[in-house]
């Protein structure tokens, strides 16, 4: 018989775990085991406070979906999920920031050069851009999946009244790491507050907003995909952002611009804006 004891439970709990397969895996719940307990040795958790923490979780699981998860808002809110994103960054490469849960693989793939602004309000941008390695070197295979909110501040998939896949899509960058596309200003937002993590965000009165912004996963062989955002540096939720994904690297200015032939070439207004996307890929360690 072991007498669990103040003293050795947490040893005995990571001994428990001591045969799991793979060193990184038994080294992170072993790590996860020594944390929750000292969290719990440190704070004093009381029954009453444990209970409810169990309770936040049940609620958690009940308004997650296939579509919802409220799991990742809730790692966004506490940072957890920007803090991987900072300890995934490589020396010159491009930052990145929050994936965000309206990514879905599978958007439709268009020209470089297209103009994604069909039927949609707004302000509209050129966004130009150019990927390389590191040392400034074109990545010519590299390609870019791009998503935004229309200017009712929705993506398409949380309202009906947009057509499917707007404002989405993957394209190839040219032989010189080059691309653009045409589309209309994103719009700030504000992330679900309908669950618990809603209540969480009510109870430490912080605001629910992100700032506006693009989106964008950029693939390269050979290289680290990168997820990262681009904001837009006149927001008034910059310095601001619900999920703190926000890096001054990618706040961008939406520079006013009318050059009649690219307004022509990609058909857009004669009074447009202009935003500049460079974009570095580590490659892969
Ligand atoms: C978004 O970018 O749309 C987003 C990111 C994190 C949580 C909720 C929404
Ligand atoms: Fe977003």
């Amino acid at each position: 018989m072991k007498n669990i004891t103040r003293d050795n439970l947490t040893d005995t709990v990571k001994s428990s775990f001591a045969n799991i397969d793979g060193e990184r895996q038994r080294h992170l719940v072993n790590r996860l085991v020594h944390h929750l307990h000292a969290f719990a040795s440190e704070t004093g958790l009381s029954h009453d406070e444990w209970r409810d923490g169990i309770a936040f979780l049940h609620r958690m699981a009940e308004i997650s979906s296939p579509s919802r998860s409220e799991f990742t808002l809730l790692s966004d809110v506490l940072g957890l999920s920007s803090l991987v994103d900072l300890l995934a960054a490589r020396p010159g490469a491009t930052e990145g920031s929050v994936l965000g849960p309206f990514h879905t693989r599978g958007s439709p793939w268009v020209d470089n050069g297209s103009n994604l602004i069909n039927q949609n309000e707004g302000e509209a941008v050129l966004i130009q851009g150019r990927v390389t390695d590191t040392d400034g070197q074109p990545l010519a295979n590299a390609s870019i999946d791009f998503w935004q909110n229309a200017d009712n501040g929705m993506y398409w998939q949380m309202d009906d009244s947009q057509p499917q896949d707007n404002l989405r899509c993957q394209l190839k960058v040219q032989a010189d790491g080059r691309f653009e596309l045409a589309t209309i200003r994103p719009r700030p937002y504000m992330v679900p507050t309908d669950g618990p993590v809603g209540e969480l965000l009510r109870m430490s009165h912080r605001d629910a907003w992100r700032p506006a912004h693009f989106h964008i996963i950029v693939e390269a062989t050979g290289y680290r995909s990168l997820i990262t955002e681009v904001f837009d540096e006149a927001d008034p939720w910059v310095d601001k952002d619900a999920v703190f994904g926000v890096r001054a690297s990618l706040v961008r200015p939406f520079t006013p611009a009318s050059d009649a032939a690219t307004a022509e070439r990609m058909g857009l207004p004669a009074q447009y804006l202009s935003v500049e996307l460079p974009i570095r890929l580590a490659r892969e360690d």
